[in-house]
């Protein structure tokens, strides 16, 4: 079956909720030498407009796969359209930013001093990855889907894709200096035309699921993941919840 590409007016709905992670990071990335900005998994060119405003002087390079989502992106000087695992730049970047894209990339213990290695130094790697995979809203999914369709999903063997804070500490403090925290963030959902969590996961964590399934066969999915979602994170009366959504963050500047 083909991988649908991503949907940038999807991913859009909840812009605010998603930006404020990005606007949260790139507040702790230290003043840049010369050299350019990558936004790594830049999407639709969310961030695009902040990180010009902090480094005006900077190049911006946004790097993405999806050609849907490059295509709506504006504000950088250039856009790559390459896989992550891949890339690899034409100069040393002074930033390589990434909000919410390197979680869906494994492999983070080679992939991260991969990338900090690309750096000018005093160069700065800033990551943000939702740590969200042990949370009804992503578990219910895998459960789901292994309950209904054994035939596609197994998840036995299945680690997540993002480690624990301390395991990146160990991994990039050796390397310069390093900050990592989570930020939980209690996002209130308004209601709408499906459960509020259902409507937040659909154009991201629900696409490799829904992916793999006929037309009914996604009916079905979608009605048992939302009988899940509303014992989860119950709907108050005006049909909104709360989904609290846990974020990693970090941040290493190379030595000058
Ligand atoms: C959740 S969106 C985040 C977009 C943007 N950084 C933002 O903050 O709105 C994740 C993005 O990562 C991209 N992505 C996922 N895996 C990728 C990979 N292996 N290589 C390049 N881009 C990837 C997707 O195409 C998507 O645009």
């Amino acid at each position: 079956m083909p991988v649908a590409d991503w949907n940038p007016d999807l991913y859009a709905a909840f812009r605010g909720l998603r930006m404020r992670p990005a606007l949260d990071l790139l507040a702790q990335v230290p003043a840049l030498p010369e050299g350019e900005v990558v936004d790594l998994g830049c999407g639709d060119g969310a961030a695009a407009g902040a990180l010009r405003q902090r480094f005006p002087a900077a190049r911006m390079t946004g790097v993405d796969t999806s050609a849907a989502m490059l295509a709506a992106a504006q504000g950088y000087d250039a856009t790559t359209q390459t896989d992550i695992a891949d890339w690899w730049p034409e100069a040393p970047p002074a930033l390589i930013f990434s909000n919410a894209a390197l979680h869906w990339l494994t492999g983070h213990d080679r992939l991260l001093p991969r990338l900090a290695g690309m750096l000018v130094p005093g160069g700065v790697l800033a990551v943000q990855m939702p740590r969200q995979f042990g949370a009804p809203s992503h578990a219910r999914l895998r459960e789901i889907a292994a309950a209904m369709f054994p035939d596609r999903f197994d998840f036995r063997d299945w680690t997540p894709p993002v480690a624990a804070p301390d395991h990146y500490w160990r991994l990039l403090s050796p390397l310069g200096t390093t900050q990592v925290w989570e930020t939980e963030y209690l996002q209130h959902l308004p209601p709408g035309d499906a459960h509020p969590v259902r409507r937040f996961t659909k154009s991201t964590a629900m696409r490799p699921f829904v992916e793999r399934l006929s037309p009914p066969e996604t009916a079905a999915f979608l009605a048992a993941y939302d009988e899940a979602l509303r014992a989860d994170y119950p709907l108050a009366q005006d049909g909104a919840t709360l989904f609290p959504f846990r974020r990693l963050f970090l941040v290493l500047r190379r030595p000058p």
